[in-house]
């Protein structure tokens, strides 16, 4: 048997080569409670976890779409869009988007996580200041890591905190290049950013915008756009198609300047696998559909919100605590990990997934229910909730 295979045993085993020690040491050191499992989405239970907040993900013309690309095209891209993996499907879909975003142009990524990566390496280097807001996505502080930029993080959504530190770093080198990192909906908090008010204060000091859009677009701003939408001073808006738009991977878009960078330029953008067509052909679906009902006057979002809006005044009435933010992640916190997966436990009792978050995810004694609220659930989901959370 090869000598890692086993690593729920204790880890201090003579057979272990030097490579293997410290992971084996670092999964020895892990507090059982802290032991994290692979989940889905088991078909009995009603789904309150996922990010699919439209249902775009079982939508007919989106799935039929998918299904099309895939006997068209091919499951696969086949190589990277700079060799042979270009497919009208992308051209079609980053031209959809810039369009609808009102950016210059669009660029198509596999991933949000690479995205990401991509987006921080355009716009800092190892001599710059990077600024990011303290709940910032994994992904986003990966790419600072790969840009070997300075990290300094300010208190969340905290624009007094983030303008003391800017004005400092000015002063200090009046040359340096800043970069400021904000999520407009924060995925484990429901919160959102000030985004116009953080795009003043960046352009006041200088510095570049990095807005991550990922869970609130198709759900928040105009027709669902966002909360960047309309503002110019943003250097590079992230969007992924994993949530909204029920699909898989990501885009960036910004001004013509840095999107062309990205594409001579970009490691994450250039060497991997274009975009597979059945997923970009399926995202480009889910903004079409996305549009149609703008245009019938029955945009997704504002009802989604207004749901949102009962959700959050339905479980304060109930003696919870009343979930931050306004769009559709309502996060239930609860503070202690054992009693978030008791929650957890209740729920799924009762047929109902909603997941238990805890630290490192979040940070200590932040442990809560993350309930998500989608447009196709069906009526009576909030009493069949309530009525499974019981009492606090
Ligand atoms: C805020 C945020 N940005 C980026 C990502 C990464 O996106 P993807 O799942 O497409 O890699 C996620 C996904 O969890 C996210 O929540």
């Amino acid at each position: 048997m090869g000598a890692a295979a086993s690593h729920s045993q204790p880890h201090t085993r003579e057979d272990l080569a030097p490579w293997q020690r410290p992971l084996a040491r670092g999964l020895a050191a892990q507090p059982a409670s802290a032991r994290r499992q692979l989940r889905g989405l088991a078909p009995e239970l009603l789904d309150l976890a996922s990010n699919d907040y439209l249902g775009m993900g079982r939508e007919p013309a989106v799935v039929a779409a998918a299904q099309a690309a895939a006997a068209r095209e091919g499951v696969g891209s086949g190589a990277s869009r700079l060799v042979c993996g270009s497919r009208p499907v992308h051209t079609a879909l980053e031209r959809a988007l810039a369009a609808w975003l009102g950016r210059d142009r669009v660029l198509l990524f596999p991933s949000g996580f690479q995205a990401n990566l991509a987006a921080v390496q355009a716009l800092a280097d190892r001599h710059s200041l990077v600024l990011a807001d303290r709940l910032i996505h994994h992904s986003l502080l990966t790419g600072v890591r790969a840009s070997g930029a300075r990290l300094q993080r300010f208190r969340h959504n905290n624009l007094d905190h983030l303008n003391a530190l800017l004005s400092a770093a000015r002063q200090r080198q009046p040359d340096q290049r800043l970069l400021v990192l904000a999520e407009s909906l924060y995925s484990m908090e429901g919160t959102s950013a000030d985004v116009p008010a953080l795009a003043a204060i960046c352009a006041r000091h200088g510095a570049a915008l990095l807005l991550d859009e990922a869970h609130a677009l198709g759900v928040l701003g105009p027709g669902g756009r966002g909360l960047g939408h309309g503002e110019p001073g943003i250097a590079l808006l992230c969007g992924t198609f994993g949530k909204a738009f029920g699909s898989g991977g990501a885009f960036l878009a910004g001004d013509g300047l840095v999107m062309e960078w990205l594409l001579q330029f970009s490691g994450p953008f250039r060497y991997t696998t274009a975009l597979a067509p059945p997923l970009a052909a399926g995202a480009l679906a889910a903004l079409q559909h996305m549009q149609a009902q703008e245009l019938a006057g029955q945009p997704t979002g504002p009802a989604l919100l207004e749901r949102a809006r009962r959700w959050r005044q339905a479980l304060a009435t109930a003696g919870w605590p009343q979930p931050p933010g306004e769009g559709p992640i309502l996060p239930l916190l609860v503070g202690d990990d054992q009693r978030a997966l008791d929650l957890q436990q209740r729920l799924e009792r009762a047929g109902l997934l909603a997941v238990a978050i805890r630290p490192p995810t979040v940070p200590p004694g932040g442990a809560r229910l993350r309930l998500v609220l989608r447009a196709d659930l069906p009526p009576g989901t909030l009493e069949r909730l309530l009525h499974a959370l019981g009492s606090p």
